[in-house]
């Protein structure tokens, strides 16, 4: 699998590359609320052999194409990710997901990876539509996506089911034209930048640069 920069500023959006899955498989292992990012039953983790198999897999049988979110600092360590998958020839559309693993969140980090994501599929694919689905209890999801211009297609009750509650289903898309017409800026005070420090010891620390809005986990 090779990667592909798309973007020259401080981050870019590449192909999931065999460096990048270690990290992935990490996030899934640590990640406590599997269960609020999808409305499917959570299906126990295989070991990271299988999963890197089962992902090459699915790239090359073209159901899937992932990226991950890096800094131009550090492309091997993956930030975060966005797989694209139920792509519709017929009507040009797909489906994608997206994640930050907790450390990640709250920066700003999901509206820089989201924008180079749209840039990404409606300037390079023949994509006219573009679609994601979120827990109505997912308030930093679903801020993100109204934020990029989102709209809101229909509600599925109930769909969601977290412990004893119950959350809809969101469903958001956003065409081709509505997004080279209302691209934000990804830079500046407008979308907040954040700023990934790696240190000397491997990890790392991040910043909020430039936004005034509230943060906090969801
Ligand atoms: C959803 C996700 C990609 C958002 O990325 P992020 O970098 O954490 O998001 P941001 O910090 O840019 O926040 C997004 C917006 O939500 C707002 N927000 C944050 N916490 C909030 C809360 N508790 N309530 C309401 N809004 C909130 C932020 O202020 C921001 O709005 P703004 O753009 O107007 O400032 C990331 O949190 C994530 O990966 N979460 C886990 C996986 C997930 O939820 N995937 C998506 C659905 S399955």
């Amino acid at each position: 699998m090779a990667a592909r920069v798309i973007d020259a500023l401080q981050y870019k959006l590449v192909a999931v590359d065999r460096g990048h899955i270690e990290a992935l498989y990490e996030w899934d292992r640590l990640e406590p609320n599997r269960q609020l990012y999808t409305c499917r039953p959570v299906k126990a983790l295989v070991d990271v052999e299988e999963y890197s198999d089962s992902l090459q897999q699915k790239i090359t049988r073209g159901e899937l194409i992932m990226y991950v979110l890096v800094s131009i600092e550090r492309r091997h360590l993956p930030l975060g990710r966005v797989r694209v998958f139920d792509f519709n020839a017929r009507n040009k559309s797909a489906e994608f997901g997206y994640y930050l693993p907790s450390h990640f969140r709250g920066k700003g980090l999901g509206g820089i990876m989201l924008t180079l994501f749209l840039d990404q599929v409606f300037s390079f694919m023949d994509i006219n539509k573009v679609y994601a689905t979120t827990s109505s209890g997912n308030l930093r999801s679903i801020r993100l996506l109204e934020r990029l211009g989102f709209s809101l297609d229909g509600r599925l009750r109930e769909h969601y089911w977290v412990g004893t509650e119950r959350f809809d289903q969101l469903n958001y898309s956003i065409l081709s034209r509505e997004w080279k017409r209302g691209r934000p800026e990804t830079h500046g005070t407008d979308f907040g930048q954040a700023d990934v420090k790696f240190l000397s010891s491997g990890s790392y620390t991040v910043a909020q640069v430039g936004s005034n809005s509230p943060k906090g986990d969801k």
